[in-house]
């Protein structure tokens, strides 16, 4: 309603334009009704409070560890850029649970039970199993019980894609920022350039402790990581060089001279800023290497041999689940042939 500028009873004098208004009003209030049943249709049914609900996020219940291996639940967004997800595994939010999220092998070798029946209305039951047919016992007795499948077959109603995504390009972590310091004068001018990713205090949470998912593991989603030391002095090179390393990201360092850093690495497997002009000259560097995979490749060949990193696997698994439970939200779901079609 704001592109219209005024607002009518502003602007209204005549009878005619009162007539204007109440067809105005009327429209309105016809609007703001079909938008309060459009809002009323995602979240119809339940009589349980689901302290979520109102923000559109959902909550989804893990109801056991797989394999009864426990591991700290992720931060979807930080991660994984899923939004709106409030993932726990205290069995008392089972009344709010959007969804409770079960791995078969658990509930299926009796080391957990089942939710208790009657569930909450509206709740959704997944059915979670990265097991072939051969080696997912019992499944005839769940004929009937949940509500979604998610599995590696690709026709699961939620589905992990294992893609390769194409790495993002540069990701700094700062957790002592100061506008003192030189790095953060570079970082100002780099990103005039460049998308840069900040983490840290003053950008995005780190995912520290979260899932299991380290550092590294961010940073290995990048082509280049910032290793910008706080301060410039003689052989100070911190671990910010090697998290760079480890994950498989070109270091961009800015610290002591290219030939200290030479004493570490060899010459072509770090950037330094020194080696261009300008901000702006090492930005095009950056932007070049991206579009051209062999010239990029010869900072990284000196990897070879490496282990490659691996992703976390039940912390995307979680996160991929509340996103497929988001969309399915205002449906209704049966999965009624469990069995059958696992096997199939
Ligand atoms: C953060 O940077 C400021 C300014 O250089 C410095 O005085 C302070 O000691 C640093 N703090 C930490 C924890 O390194
Ligand atoms: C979930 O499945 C149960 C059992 O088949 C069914 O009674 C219930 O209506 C389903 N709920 C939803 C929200 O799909």
């Amino acid at each position: 309603f704001h592109s219209a500028g005024h607002h009518p009873i502003e602007i209204c004098f005549s009878t005619k334009c009162a007539v204007l208004l109440v067809f105005y009003s009327v429209w309105v209030a016809a609007v703001g009704f079909l938008l309060l049943m459009w809002d009323g249709l995602h979240y119809l049914p339940g009589p349980f409070v689901s302290s979520s609900k109102g923000t559109g996020a959902v909550t989804l219940l893990i109801w056991t560890h797989p394999f009864d291996q426990y591991r700290e639940l992720p931060d979807c967004f930080a991660l994984f850029r899923i939004d709106g997800c409030k993932l726990t595994d205290d069995e008392r939010a089972y009344g709010v649970a959007d969804a409770v999220l079960i791995h078969h092998r658990e509930v299926a070798t009796g080391t957990a039970e089942l939710p208790p029946e009657p569930r909450p209305s509206g709740q959704k039951w997944i059915w979670m199993n990265y097991e072939s047919p051969s080696h997912t016992p019992r499944l005839r007795r769940f004929e009937g019980v949940f509500n979604l499948t998610m599995s590696y077959r690709t026709d699961s109603d939620i589905f992990l894609t294992l893609h390769i995504s194409k790495p993002r390009l540069v990701a700094w972590v700062i957790s002592n920022w100061s506008e003192s310091h030189a790095r953060v004068a570079f970082y100002y001018q780099l990103r005039r350039f460049v998308p840069v990713d900040v983490f840290g205090r003053a950008g995005r949470p780190l995912p520290e402790d979260s899932g299991g998912v380290s550092l590294v593991q961010l940073v290995g989603r990048y082509q280049f990581y910032l290793a910008l030391e706080n301060s410039q002095h003689t052989d100070y090179i911190t671990e910010k060089l090697w998290n760079a390393v480890r994950a498989g990201a070109v270091p961009v360092v800015l610290g002591p001279s290219r030939k200290t850093y030479e004493r570490l690495l060899p010459p072509e497997a770090f950037i330094h800023v020194d080696d261009f002009p300008s901000v702006r000259g090492l930005a095009r560097y950056l932007l070049m290497l991206r579009q051209n995979p062999a010239k990029l490749r010869r900072h990284l060949d000196w990897r070879a041999g490496y282990s490659v990193y691996q992703p976390a696997f039940w912390a995307e698994h979680y996160c991929t689940a509340c996103r497929g439970l988001r969309r399915s939200r205002a449906r209704t779901d049966v999965v009624p042939d469990l069995t059958d079609w696992f096997r199939s």
